[in-house]
């Protein structure tokens, strides 16, 4: 084992110590109300390295809702349909707004900001099921999943996709906005089903990670060999997970963590260090952006200790 491996896997498993410890933990979220019930001293952390090698520790193979991190896999399937048309439909500009806020639609003739904030991902989302069944969209958005995380065994949550589907107003407002204009294609329901559903998608650390190996080595696993995209493609989604993977707290994300990353409602983040490794987290707790907040502090703990900063 070279000496960075060695290295890696006493940091992760330091700091998967230290975090189980710390008394605090965030908030879990609750207007999900099927999230609400997860248990906030959880704490998982996986990383892969350069070479595909995993360090992992904690809850890194517990399975959690991955919530918004769904949302960089959609927009690299979407991207992968449509190409650059995409951003016809979609902006590219952080929104400093929270993750669900609807102000910016009206002004900006409901084009979505970026495509992490929720009404961006809900347009990504309408691409994907355009010409389709939304169980087939589904499908292909799990299928993808599966393969990225090499594991057939990932599944949706139901109870957590019935759970927003039954409280998901806000979802349903912004939809129903978007479509006022013109910028959905699909019955709103349909779309909303399947964002809901592939927002409910559960994995585990060790999962996400492997999932996100592709973004961090120029559009390819390196240990399986697989090209999922083009390495330029690659670069630009790190750039928007950079700019807006965590909504207004994005710029905070950046400063103290200094990688692209994406963060979900359900505790998770997935960080990517370009050609060094692929990172999840995950801890419930949430602070007030709506971002895991010991996940986030995990990994400025593990950037700085392996120097991964992008800058
Ligand atoms: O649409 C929602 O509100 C959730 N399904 C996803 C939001 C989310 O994960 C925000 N991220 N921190």
């Amino acid at each position: 084992m070279s000496h960075t491996a060695a290295e890696l896997e006493h940091a992760v498993r330091e700091i998967a110590e230290e975090m189980r410890e710390r008394p605090d933990r965030g908030a879990v979220a609750d207007y999900i109300p099927e999230l609400a019930t997860v248990d906030p001293r959880r704490f998982g952390l996986a990383v892969t390295d350069a070479e595909g090698r995993v360090a992992a520790a904690g809850d890194a193979d517990v399975p959690f809702s991955i919530q918004s991190i769904s949302k960089v896999f959609t927009l690299t399937l979407a991207l992968g349909m449509v190409g650059d048309r995409l951003w016809r439909r979609v902006g590219r500009e952080p929104s400093g707004s929270p993750f669900n806020s609807i102000v910016q639609l009206e002004r900006e003739r409901g084009i979505p900001r970026n495509p992490f904030i929720n009404a961006g991902a809900i347009a990504v989302t309408d691409v994907i099921l355009s010409g389709h069944q939304p169980r087939e969209a589904l499908g292909e958005i799990l299928r993808f999943m599966q393969f990225l995380g090499q594991d057939p065994g990932i599944v949706i949550d139901e109870a957590v996709a019935a759970s927003e589907q039954r409280t998901g107003f806000r979802n349903a407002a912004l939809a129903n906005y978007m479509k006022s204009f013109g910028v959905l294609d699909n019955p709103v329901v349909y779309t909303l089903g399947v964002y809901f559903h592939h927002c409910a998608i559960a994995m585990s650390c060790r999962q996400l990670a492997t999932a996100g190996q592709f973004l961090a080595h120029a559009g390819r696993n390196p240990a399986t060999g697989h090209s999922v995209i083009s390495a330029e493609r690659a670069r630009r989604i790190n750039a928007i997970m950079l700019t807006c993977g965590h909504y207004d707290g994005s710029g905070d994300f950046a400063y103290r963590v200094g990688l692209p990353g994406k963060s979900g409602v359900g505790g998770g983040i997935l960080a990517v260090a370009p050609g060094k490794a692929s990172i999840a987290v995950w801890s419930p707790g949430l602070d007030a952006a709506g971002n895991s907040h010991l996940g986030r502090i995990a990994l400025e703990h593990l950037t700085k200790r392996m120097g991964w900063s992008i800058f």
